[in-house]
């Protein structure tokens, strides 16, 4: 059968780095086709070309096996190709049917003047909707006051209002809860049902053996394979992205618990944090599983001083302190590592040197001249420690891949040596090898350093593979704890889940 959509030889290069080499995709109709490979393999790169971003450098794309050349989104668009990108691109502002139909809404003709057709737009909306079996959701509604699990609902409903044959989602289940991540495959099935295309882009292979049939592995830009799923395994998938196998995903070393380090008594703020009490050791690493809207974010923004408390104790070193702000926080040795990478932790525009010595700042200037130089190394072994996919320290973060940005992150606040390291949702977004070496970090802070390191995490074999304690947390308290040797992931997941009796 001919591919509805087709790639051959695409390269593409920006300034100082060959992004694309000798790169093959194709995709038949209702097929599920994973794009997998490590941060900066390429496989944003690559559905930007299929969608109209970038134009490749050479190479061939064809739909229905004729040739086609994009300009522009929009062209792409007119040919059924619509995507779903990293970071979602909704209007907050508008409703959840003016955003369905941005720039394509029906319009009516009274003689001379044409309006746009409200009516016609919401009824429309309901019935794209529907199509998706999505019953819920009022199309007059601000999509700003969406939670992000309708966001991206939104986003899918838009691409079928343009027919789309083939839909393209890069990472839509990183930011999902798992009841939005289990709609998501419904409508995935359903639309594979339906005959579109689907490229799904993930770091979860878990979901890529759930979902698809195919997957095509890029390595450093470099087409590596296509291989049915049915066909392989995750041990193989992993080696064919990282170019070697992952013997420990989790290589948590056995230490010992010294002093506390942190005590949190009677913490509340609510509505999200309603006394809260707990005790974290030097060299121990405490994780805190939940669902999300559980409170956790919350609690670790409430402990960096980001949300101040209303009341309760917060002790450090067996002293108590107020943080009534983060660089408060900072001063006395606690550091934290947002959930969201994209607006909490990084300048942008600045490149990866002054972002990951932004929180060390103070101790690497001599007076008010700040030493380049060990600026420079500190980025140097950051980008070495993480693997982060960079041509030089002086990138600007902002051209640097997804998860590769998160690492500059991670490498930022690991730079600054706290006692206290709160990280949230520590390796969401981040590929298998890299994740592994984060794990790997946090284990010797904890084992060799004495840093105590709080944890929150949304992936459970995350949490039960390194945490020395599992605290559970729901609708702002915590209700269970238990040992590393007693924690099981049903016994976390059935206290993440239980109802009130009411
Ligand atoms: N606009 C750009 N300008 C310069 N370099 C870029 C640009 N976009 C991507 N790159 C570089 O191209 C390479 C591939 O990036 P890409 O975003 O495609 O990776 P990815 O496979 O999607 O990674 P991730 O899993 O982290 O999202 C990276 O080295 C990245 O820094
Ligand atoms: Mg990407």
């Amino acid at each position: 059968m001919t591919p509805i959509l087709s790639l051959e030889n695409i390269a593409k290069s920006f300034p100082g780095v060959k992004a694309l080499d000798n790169v093959h995709f194709d995709m038949q109709a209702g097929e599920v086709h994973a794009l997998l490979g490590e941060n900066g393999a390429g496989k944003s790169t690559l559905i930007k070309i299929i969608s109209g971003v970038h134009k490749p450098d050479s190479g061939m794309m064809k739909i229905d096996g004729q040739p086609v050349s994009f300009n522009n989104p929009r062209e792409a668009q007119a040919k059924g190709i619509a995507t779903i990108y990293q970071e979602l691109s909704l209007y907050p502002e508008l409703s959840v049917a003016e955003n369905i139909f941005m720039g394509h809404a029906p319009k009516r003709s009274f003689g001379p003047i044409r309006t746009i057709d409200w009516r016609t737009i919401y009824s429309r909306a309901e019935e794209i909707l529907a199509s998706l079996n999505i019953f819920d959701m009022d199309v007059r509604r601000k999509v700003g006051t969406l939670n992000v699990g309708n966001r991206q609902r939104v986003e899918i409903a838009k691409a079928l209002s343009i027919n789309a044959r083939v839909l393209i989602m890069d990472e839509p289940t990183a930011a999902l809860t798992e009841s939005d991540v289990e709609k998501l495959f419904e409508i995935v099935r359903l639309l594979k049902a339906r005959g579109v295309g689907i490229v799904y882009i993930s770091h979860r292979l878990q979901e890529v053996f759930e979902l698809a049939d195919r997957a095509t592995i890029l390595r450093d830009g470099q087409y590596v394979e296509t291989r049915a799923v049915s066909e392989t395994n995750e041990d193989q998938l992993i080696s064919l992205m990282v170019g070697r196998s992952i013997d420990n995903l989790f290589p948590k070393l056995p230490g010992e618990r010294g002093k506390p380090v942190l005590e949190v008594r009677n913490l509340v703020r609510p509505p999200q944090t309603r006394d809260v009490t707990f005790t974290i050791h030097a060299g121990e690493i405490v994780g805190i599983a939940g669902l999300v809207g559980s409170g956790r974010s919350e609690l670790a923004q409430v402990i960096f001083g980001m949300l101040p408390a209303q009341s309760g104790e917060i002790w450090l070193d067996g002293e108590r302190v107020t943080i009534s702000n983060p660089s408060q926080a900072v001063k006395l040795g606690i550091a934290y590592v947002p959930e969201d990478r994209g607006t909490q932790g990084l300048i942008k525009q600045m490149n990866i040197r002054e972002n990951a010595s932004m929180a060390i700042l103070r101790q690497l200037s001599n007076s008010s001249f700040i030493r380049f130089g060990e600026e420079k190394s500190l980025a140097r072994r950051a980008i070495e420690q993480l693997s982060i996919r960079a041509y030089s320290p002086e990138q600007i973060v902002n051209k640097l891949s997804g998860g590769n940005q998160q690492k500059v992150v991670i490498s930022k606040w690991l730079a600054c040596k706290p006692k206290l390291l709160i990280m949230d949702e520590p390796t969401r977004g981040i590929d298998v090898g890299a994740k592994s070496e984060i794990h790997r970090l946090m284990s010797e802070l904890a084992v060799k350093q004495g840093m105590a390191i709080l944890m929150i995490s949304s992936e459970l074999p995350e949490v039960l593979g390194m945490s020395d304690r599992v605290l559970v947390m729901r609708e702002g308290q915590l209700v269970a704890e238990f040992s590393r040797s007693e924690a099981t992931q049903e016994k976390v997941a059935t206290a993440m889940m239980r109802v009130q009796a009411s």
